[in-house]
């Protein structure tokens, strides 16, 4: 290969377009301690040889090899391997979006025509949506059904599904799933489990620890964290499932951007902080919001009168409860949420959840947009819920500012 050669014989023209391609720093000029960013749509070899073996996604040496940017970049197999790592996986892949994260990882469990998922009613709005909208259509049966119930091992047992597909922390009441006996009953029928876990991340729970076959994440929220990049991970516990999402992830093309995977792998180191504080604040405002008298109900798993606190104390993190909450206005009127929501001055009412900013949400105007009020009402989302994702500020602000918009 003779690109990154010096190569004056050619013409001002073609050295202009030729010149400062990217010759890998020798260890003795210094390397650097943050990944550059990889903005390359391909990647050139030393000889044909060497790049017949990199479609093999390996260095003669064994190391990791890049052929086209949509297969694997550094950047991302840097994001790739750190969460890996994290969530106790064999690999991971990253995807532009948590929603394409999850269609890949479905797809990769063996959702097709003629078979059968058990999903959980409370699944993220659009999740829902791509099971209804992209896999029935095609003749998969759909099952929802609340899963994180006393009853979840014997509803595994009747329905014998192909695959299980939920959320750890369910949005908005919080509830919580318990994998232990989820992936145990997924075994006795030969199912696979999908499990989102956008909202507890690997500081609070690694759910492949607990028996389940694939983790994905919205990387949008908590990993990120810092509300500027959209992103998607699959972690996969097995080879075998591993090799199936990345054959359709490379075919459906939705990976992650050298530039998004260096800004999600920044906000990865710093993940354990903001999650601490998190934790922290929403545990203090939760507290707060309980003793409010415009306040009717508080779910956080957090608090001992949550349905399933007991299940939260020994399955997340000790006293780590999560970011995320939910409330319910006395006033159960859309007119007295919108009140709300106008008179905060600090928390961003915005749809998203997991940023370092504290960010307030209407479940029936945005993640359960598309269901009736009576089908909210049947999941026990009243029109006076509100989302709370609270962020890393000082606690004492976030409260003075929900304090004075409840007023
Ligand atoms: C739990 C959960 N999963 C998946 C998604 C989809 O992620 P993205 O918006 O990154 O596609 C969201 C988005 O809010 C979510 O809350």
């Amino acid at each position: 290969m003779t690109h990154t050669d010096e190569t004056t014989s050619w013409s001002l023209e073609t050295q202009l377009i030729h010149g400062g391609i990217c010759k890998p720093p020798a260890a003795s000029a210094g390397l650097p301690t943050v990944h550059p960013i990889y903005a390359s749509t391909t990647y050139v070899h030393n000889s044909a040889h060497a790049l017949d073996q990199a479609f093999n996604g390996i260095t003669p040496t064994g190391e990791q090899a890049y052929v086209y940017a949509r297969q694997g970049n550094p950047n991302s197999y840097a994001l790739e391997d750190a969460l890996k790592q994290a969530e106790r996986g064999v690999g991971a892949l990253a995807f532009g979006s948590g929603m394409a994260a999850i269609h890949t990882a479905l797809t990769a469990a063996g959702l097709t025509t003629g078979t059968k998922v058990l999903a959980s009613q409370d699944l993220y709005g659009p999740s829902i949506g791509l099971l209804r909208k992209v896999f029935e259509p095609t003749g998969v049966t759909i099952v929802l059904a609340d899963l994180c119930n006393e009853r979840v091992s014997s509803l595994i047992e009747n329905e014998q599904p192909d695959v299980i597909y939920l959320e750890t922390l369910s949005n908005p009441l919080v509830k919580v799933a318990d994998l232990d006996k989820i992936s145990a009953a997924a075994r006795a029928v030969g199912a696979v489990t999908v499990v989102d876990s956008t909202f507890t991340t690997p500081y609070l729970l690694r759910p492949i620890e607990h028996g389940i076959d694939l983790v994905v994440h919205s990387a949008t929220k908590y990993i990120g964290g810092h509300g500027d990049s959209n992103g998607g991970i699959v972690i996969s516990a097995s080879n075998a499932l591993l090799n199936q999402a990345r054959t359709y992830a490379t075919m459906f093309g939705a990976m992650l951007s050298p530039f998004e995977s260096h800004l999600m792998l920044r906000g990865l180191r710093t993940l354990a902080l903001r999650m601490e504080r998190q934790c922290q604040n929403a545990m203090q405002v939760a507290y707060f919001l309980q003793k409010h008298s415009a306040v009717e109900r508080v779910h956080y798993p957090g608090l001992t009168q949550h349905p399933h606190h007991a299940l939260a104390t020994t399955l997340l993190k000790s006293e780590h409860f999560g970011g995320l909450l939910s409330f319910e206005l006395k006033e159960q009127t859309r007119e007295a949420a919108y009140r709300f929501m106008d008179r905060l001055e600090l928390c961003l009412p915005a749809t998203t959840l997991g940023d370092v900013f504290s960010l307030v949400s209407y479940p029936p105007m945005s993640s359960h947009r598309s269901l009736s009020q009576r089908e909210r009402q049947q999941m026990g989302i009243t029109e006076g819920c509100i989302r709370l994702s609270v962020g890393i500020e000082q606690v004492e602000d976030i409260i003075r500012d929900l304090d004075q918009a409840l007023q």
